[in-house]
């Protein structure tokens, strides 16, 4: 029987938190009503501050870990009042919490999530899944990325050739070859650079449609260099993040290019984005017959056109085409591992992440009120 559950997601993009109301079960999955709700000014700037410099006071660190918390709690009984339904009508809730450091390589290796799950629960009085990567690195993996498993369920063919695209601020794909094990892994930039830029140009959070980047022209140079980038190369399993892939990153290489206008520098990143995940495709599955695309960038007309082109033959389409907006792919993703939690099924992937062993992934909060 299907039951109804919560994802939560605040990616990387920093454009708001998404939280999807989703029927799930064993052979279901429906997301019923979601939304993204902007953050507050200063939670915004607060988490965008600490990924852009990690060193902190730990009494900053622990109230944001609070307000981010409580503010997740409100968006959630928001969605849940829009929708006429009551949190004891919620199996659960799936957190992600906000990646702020991820460093899945030993020696070392963590990767850490801003957000108190005990509030949400405490708050929202639904009980709450959350760590839902630290599992997975614990075993060896990559604890990135964690979407492939429901890529596989959602969006995998018996016959065909299909890989999922997620573009948020950072790109991840999963390669679905009916003929071999699930594979997956993060290809570097997404919109992450293209919205740096924008707002670093003042033009506003992101490039609507791609637009700007259209109106400008590939600087070559540039592109050589940003590809040159090891981690492109590098063999999965492997994620990476704004830790790397950031605004310095790109004016390390344009210091060391002719000064190039604006917008030639936004086609730029744009062509890169475009062409690391082309290149990503042909590496593991050139024999690729349908991309479906999800996340924010399968809005980005200009990208997607472009990838087509790089792509072809192969069909590109989003995931609206198999039933679910791009937008709520990722957050239908933490509803589902919130389940997975709960039925004790494995939510990672191992011939994705490189973990040692499939796992349970999470801790659970409980939302219960306790036995007398
Ligand atoms: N209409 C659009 N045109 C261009 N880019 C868009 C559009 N809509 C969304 N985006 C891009 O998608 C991003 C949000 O994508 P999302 O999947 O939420 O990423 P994340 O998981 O990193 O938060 C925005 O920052 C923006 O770059
Ligand atoms: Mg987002």
């Amino acid at each position: 029987m299907a039951e109804l559950y919560v994802g939560i997601v605040s990616g990387t993009s920093l454009d708001g938190l998404d939280t999807a109301l989703v029927e799930l079960g064993a052979d279901t999955c429906n997301v019923v009503r979601a939304r993204t709700t902007p953050f507050p000014g200063p939670l915004g700037d607060g988490l965008a501050a600490l990924v852009a410099d990690p060193r902190t006071d730990l009494r900053d660190l622990g109230a944001l870990n609070v307000a981010f918390a409580e503010f997740a709690a409100e968006c959630v009984l928001a969605l849940l009042a829009e929708s006429g339904r009551e949190p004891d009508e919620i199996a659960a809730i799936g957190f992600s919490g906000h990646t702020i450091f991820h460093q899945p390589l030993p020696p070392g290796a963590f990767t850490l999530q801003l957000g108190d799950p005990s509030t949400i629960a405490a708050r929202t009085h639904i009980t709450t899944v959350a760590d839902l990567r630290s599992m997975d690195v614990a075993f060896g993996g990559q604890g990135a990325p964690v979407l492939p498993a429901l890529h596989a369920w959602q969006l995998g063919h018996a016959e065909e050739i299909r890989i999922a695209v997620n573009i948020g601020g950072i790109a991840n794909l999963t390669c679905l070859n009916p003929s071999r094990a699930v594979t997956g892994f993060d290809s570097g930039p997404g919109n992450a650079l293209m919205d740096a830029w924008s707002r670093l140009a003042g033009r506003g959070p992101f490039d609507r449609d791609g637009a700007w980047a259209k109106s400008g022209t590939v600087v070559s140079d540039l592109l050589r260099r940003l590809r040159s980038d090891d981690y492109f190369s590098l063999p999965a399993p492997k994620s990476t993040g704004l830790e790397h892939f950031n605004l310095g990153w790109v004016q390390r290489a344009l210091a060391e290019v002719p000064e190039a206008a604006p917008a030639n520098v936004q086609a730029t990143l744009l062509e890169l984005t475009a062409t690391t995940i082309a290149d990503a495709i042909e590496a593991s599955e050139p024999e690729a017959q349908r991309v479906i695309v999800c996340g924010g960038g399968a809005y980005n007309a200009a990208l997607v056109q472009r990838l087509e082109a790089l792509v072809a033959p192969a069909v590109v389409e989003t995931s609206a085409a198999h039933g679910i907006e791009p937008a709520w792919v990722e957050a239908a993703g933490f509803a589902w591992l919130a389940r997975a939690r709960l039925v004790r099924a494995a939510g990672n992937m191992p011939s994705v992440t490189g973990a040692r062993e499939p796992a349970v992934l999470g801790g659970v909060y409980s939302g219960e009120t306790p036995n007398a």
